[in-house]
């Protein structure tokens, strides 16, 4: 059983309690990081520190733990889980008021803070072999794309209409131009070599990946949108995220991606960013 952080204590998975009131259940106020770990390190640490505080700031959310007792959690949930590769997952809600209300409880009600280990394989997930199908939907969600909020329902229901289709995953668009992927960043690598990624805006998360692996592109980039034609065409195309580092994208709404294998300079990059995270982790 997994023992999880929740609220400055240390419990068995089974033993965290939250009130039924708690508005991370009643309204999604709430948001997350996803920080993946490999060799029991932490891997862009001050990436995803920085971005859960933009995204409580923009919220408004105050009294969440600051980047040192972060680090304190993490470090002693590695060690309680024994979690040599996986993700941590943050969890941060505006709080358990006593009642059920639009108008934000007062000021020194404190947020419920969680975080909890998943097991997983990230440097050798066999999917990264293969590469992954990707169909295009509408984007449906809310304007502030690039607040990492716990809205997650449009991304999961994408997810699981997508598998239905008999693909893995989504991409959305909007007005025809490729956003994001469900808990992705979208990259093309056009046939002239240019890797066109979606510029920072509110329509799509800041992707700490994205930041990471940016830098160890060989090929030219160009920040901007790209359309769903563009990226059906294009010599590769892969997605980012802390889970799934650089994952090849081998099949866009059902036309092949090259040769439907995953791209040569797509494998490369996961490569660098692989070896890249195992010396910056901490
Ligand atoms: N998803 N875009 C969306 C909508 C995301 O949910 C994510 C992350 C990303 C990539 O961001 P990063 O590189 O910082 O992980 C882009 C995480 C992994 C998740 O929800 O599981």
């Amino acid at each position: 059983m997994r023992t999880i952080y929740l609220n400055g204590h240390f419990v068995p998975e089974t033993e965290g309690k939250v009130s039924v009131f708690d508005r991370g259940f009643l309204f999604a106020d709430a948001v997350y990081e996803v920080v993946s770990v490999l060799y029991g390190k932490l891997v862009d640490f001050d990436g995803h520190v920085q971005r859960l505080a933009r995204s409580l700031g923009e919220i408004g959310i105050i009294g969440a733990p600051d980047a040192d007792d972060w680090l304190a959690i993490c470090r002693e949930l590695v060690a309680r889980n024994n979690l040599k590769e996986g993700m941590i997952y943050w969890q941060v809600t505006r709080g358990s008021p006593e009642d059920r209300d639009f108008v934000f409880p007062p000021a020194d009600t404190l947020p419920t803070v969680l975080a909890f280990t998943q097991s997983r394989t990230l440097a050798d997930n066999p999917l990264a072999q293969r590469g992954i199908r990707v169909i295009t939907m509408p984007d449906l969600r809310w304007g502030r794309a690039d607040i990492k909020t716990t809205q997650l329902l449009y991304a999961s229901l994408m997810k699981n209409e997508a598998i239905a289709r008999g693909a893995d995953d989504a991409w959305m668009e909007r007005n025809g131009w490729i956003t994001e992927g469900s808990a992705q960043n979208a990259h093309i690598i056009t046939h002239a070599g240019v890797l066109i990624t979606h510029p920072l805006n509110r329509e799509i998360l800041h992707g700490i990946t994205r930041a990471s692996v940016l830098p160890l592109v060989a090929q030219r980039i160009e920040e901007r949108p790209f359309s769903v034609s563009e990226a059906e065409q294009a010599a590769e195309a892969f997605v980012s995220s802390a889970s799934g580092f650089v994952m090849p994208v081998v099949q866009i709404n059902g036309q092949k991606i090259g040769n439907g294998q995953p791209g040569s300079a797509t494998v490369q990059l996961r490569r660098a960013y692989i070896d890249w995270a195992r010396r910056t982790a901490i």
